[in-house]
C-alpha cells in the first residue's frame, strides 16, 4: 500500500465519525509496536514525530524504519510532523518524504500564524503533502515551547474559519482544555466540546486535530511509582471524553504521553523484578508489546478506527 496523505483517513473519518490515532514516534520500538497494532487492529495510523524526536533520532533513520514497515502492515499509513516550529523544518521532513507536516504558529499572533502556515502550504502542497495547522494555545509543553496555564487560549470559532479560508491548510488543531504532557487537569477532567461544535459548525469539512489527548492511563501511572518511578498526581483526558471527541468531529487525536509511560512501566518492572537482567532485549520486548496493546485499546475501543482500513 504505501505511505499516504491523511486526505482519504480523514475523508472516511468525518464520514464515519471516528479518530485516526496519531502517535509519536522517536525508536524502532515504539515504530514497530504502532505499525503492528494498526496492522492487527486494520486501523489506518499517522506516526508522528516532533522536532526533538527528529533531532534525537534523526530524520533519515525514522524514514527508513517507517517505510520498512509500511508495505507489511498494509493499512494506510501517515508519516507526520508534529509541531513543525518553522518552515526550515517542515521544508527537511517534506523533502525527506514525510506525507503530512504541522506548522506550528501558535506562539505567532494571528496574523503572523496566517503567514507562516500559507508558506508552509504552498510549499507543501506543490510536492503532493498535506498541511495541518494550529489555532489556539494549549497549556503545557510543545517542543521548546513552554505555554503556561495562565496563557492557554481556546480556539475562537470565527477566526478558525477565516484562518483555514486565508492559509488553505489541511486540517486544524484547536485548544478545548487539552494539555501536553502527564498533567493536564488538577480537579475534574473538562472539555469544551460546546467551542467544538461551533468550529465543526464553522467547518464542516475541515478534519479537526486533538492534541495533548494522552489519557495518563492510571495503571501505567502505577506501575511506574511501584517500581521506582515519581509521578505523583498525573491525569489525562479519560476514554469516555476522547471517545465523544472522535463521534463529535474530531478526526485525529494525538498520543504521546501514554506510550511514554507504557515502555517505561514495563521497563521499570522487568529491572526492579530481575535485577541481573542486562540484555536489552528483555526489557525492550515487553516495552514494545506494552506499547502496542495501548495503542490497540484506542484504536479498538476509544477512537473507533479498527476495521476502518
Ligand atoms: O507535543 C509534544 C509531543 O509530545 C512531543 O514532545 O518535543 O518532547 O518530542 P517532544
Ligand atoms: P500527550 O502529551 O497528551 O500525549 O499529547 C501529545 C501531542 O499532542 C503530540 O503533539
Ligand atoms: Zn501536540
Amino acid at each position: 500500500m504505501g505511505l499516504v496523505t491523511t486526505k482519504e483517513m480523514f475523508e472516511k473519518s468525518m464520514k464515519e465519525h471516528f479518530a485516526v490515532g496519531a502517535f509519536n514516534v522517536n525508536n524502532m520500538e515504539i515504530i514497530q509496536a504502532i505499525l503492528d497494532a494498526a496492522k492487527e487492529e486494520k486501523s489506518p495510523v499517522i506516526i508522528q514525530a516532533s522536532s526533538s524526536a527528529i533531532k534525537y533520532a534523526r530524520v533519515n533513520y525514522l524514514m527508513k524504519m517507517i517505510e520498512a514497515g509500511v508495505e507489511e502492515a498494509g493499512v494506510p499509513v501517515a508519516v507526520h510532523l508534529d509541531h513543525g516550529p518553522d518552515f526550515e523544518t517542515c521544508k527537511m521532513c517534506i523533502d525527506a518524504g514525510f506525507t503530512s507536516v504541522m506548522i506550528d504558529g501558535s506562539k505567532y499572533d494571528f496574523e503572523e500564524n496566517i503567514e507562516i502556515t500559507k508558506k508552509v502550504v504552498d510549499y507543501a502542497h506543490e510536492r503532493g503533502v498535506v498541511v495541518e495547522a494550529e489555532l489556539g494555545k494549549l497549556a503545557g509543553v510543545e517542543d521548546d515551547v513552554n505555554v503556561e496555564a495562565s496563557d492557554a487560549m481556546y480556539t475562537d470559532p470565527d477566526q478558525a474559519k477565516e484562518f483555514v479560508e486565508r492559509t488553505g491548510c489541511d486540517s486544524l488543531a484547536i485548544a478545548i482544555g487539552t494539555s501536553h504532557g502527564a498533567y493536564k487537569f488538577k480537579g475534574e477532567a473538562k472539555l469544551r466540546f460546546d467551542i467544538l461544535q461551533k468550529i465543526k459548525e464553522k467547518l464542516p469539512n475541515t478534519p479537526i486535530v486533538l492534541h495533548g489527548a494522552s489519557t495518563v492511563i492510571p495503571e501505567l501511572v502505577e506501575t511506574c511509582n511501584k517500581y521506582g518511578g515519581n509521578i505523583p498526581g498525573a491525569k489525562g483526558v479519560p476514554d469516555e471524553m476522547l471517545h465523544e471527541a472522535s463521534e463529535k468531529g474530531v478526526s485525529k487525536i494525538n498520543v504521546d504521553t501514554d506510550l511514554r509511560l507504557a515502555m517505561t512501566a514495563e521497563i521499570r518492572k522487568v529491572l526492579a523484578e530481575e535485577p541481573s537482567v542486562f540484555d536489552p532485549r528483555k526489557y525492550l520486548t515487553p516495552a514494545r508489546e506494552k506499547i502496542k496493546e495501548t495503542v490497540k485499546h484506542k484504536m479498538r475501543d476509544v477512537f473507533g478506527s479498527s476495521n476502518k482500513a
